[in-house]
């Protein structure tokens, strides 16, 4: 099954709003040179209102960078899905491995996190990865595994366009270190089958998983090769737009 290509950009604690805004136009008119993809991008908090402004009707989607499983309450810090709504997001990342490993956020909040942006309709990206010294012990499709199924558990999906996975090996992001395109193809095939087992195999073959880790415009051509890499989740090469725009123009 063909499932429609999405970059996206991580953004992370990057740019001021001005900053943002001009990122933002550049993503746009790289996104207008191709067509047939999906392209994200999820700025800081402190930024969406502003490049929620400059994407306004054009195809670009907005995300964020985390959510909050309730609708409201006291918890400082936190930001709600149907806040993000409100301010044009229709994605965001969730159980990114800055925020299992700095934060330390476990398989259960990154649950809730899912549950919650599901549930006012925002699309989460929901991201898995094993640490170098886990590859290194021959330990990478059990924490895939055990992260795959303690995100979605007891989440039920009966369109897989609702959510999106990014395999990104921890030991890839920020380092310059990608995996190999076939180290990435075994996971994200171990990821597809695992979904199959939890879902249906029709609604495994429509959820789009990413790969995440050092992408670049040298590499992005070869992964996107790979059957089972529907997209990209890029970090350091989102921030710099012609880097970026390359990427979104993979062939
Ligand atoms: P990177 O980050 O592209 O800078 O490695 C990827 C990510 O953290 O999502």
């Amino acid at each position: 099954m063909k499932r429609r290509p999405l970059i996206a950009g991580n953004w992370k604690m990057h740019t001021t709003s001005q900053e943002a805004k001009q990122l933002a136009s550049a993503v746009i008119q790289a996104a207008n040179k191709v067509s047939g993809r999906d392209v994200m991008i999820a700025p800081p908090y402190t930024a969406l209102a502003a490049v929620s402004t400059i994407l306004s009707g054009t195809g670009v989607i907005l995300g964020a960078q985390n959510v909050h499983w309730e609708e409201q309450g006291a918890f400082t810090g936190e930001i709600s899905a149907s806040m993000l709504k409100d301010l044009g997001c229709n994605m965001a990342i969730v159980g990114h491995s800055e925020r299992r490993h700095v934060f330390g956020e476990t398989d259960f909040m990154i649950n809730r996190r899912i549950t919650g942006a599901l549930q006012f309709g925002l699309v989460p990206v929901f991201c898995i990865g094993e640490t170098l010294k886990q590859r290194e012990a021959a330990q990478t499709l059990k924490v895939l595994e055990d992260q795959v199924r303690g995100g979605l558990a007891g989440i039920e999906l009966r369109d897989g366009a609702r959510i999106v996975v990014a395999y990104e090996p921890v030991w890839a992001i920020g380092t310059g270190k990608t995996a190999t395109e076939t180290q990435a193809q075994e996971a994200h095939s171990f990821i597809r089958t695992l979904l199959a087992d939890i879902y249906e195999k029709n609604i495994a073959g429509q959820i789009r998983i990413l790969y995440g880790g050092s992408v670049k415009p040298e590499n992005i051509d070869i992964l996107m090769q790979q059957d089972d890499i529907d997209g990209a989740l890029v970090g350091g090469a989102a921030l710099k737009a012609e880097m970026f725009e390359r990427i979104i123009c993979f062939q």
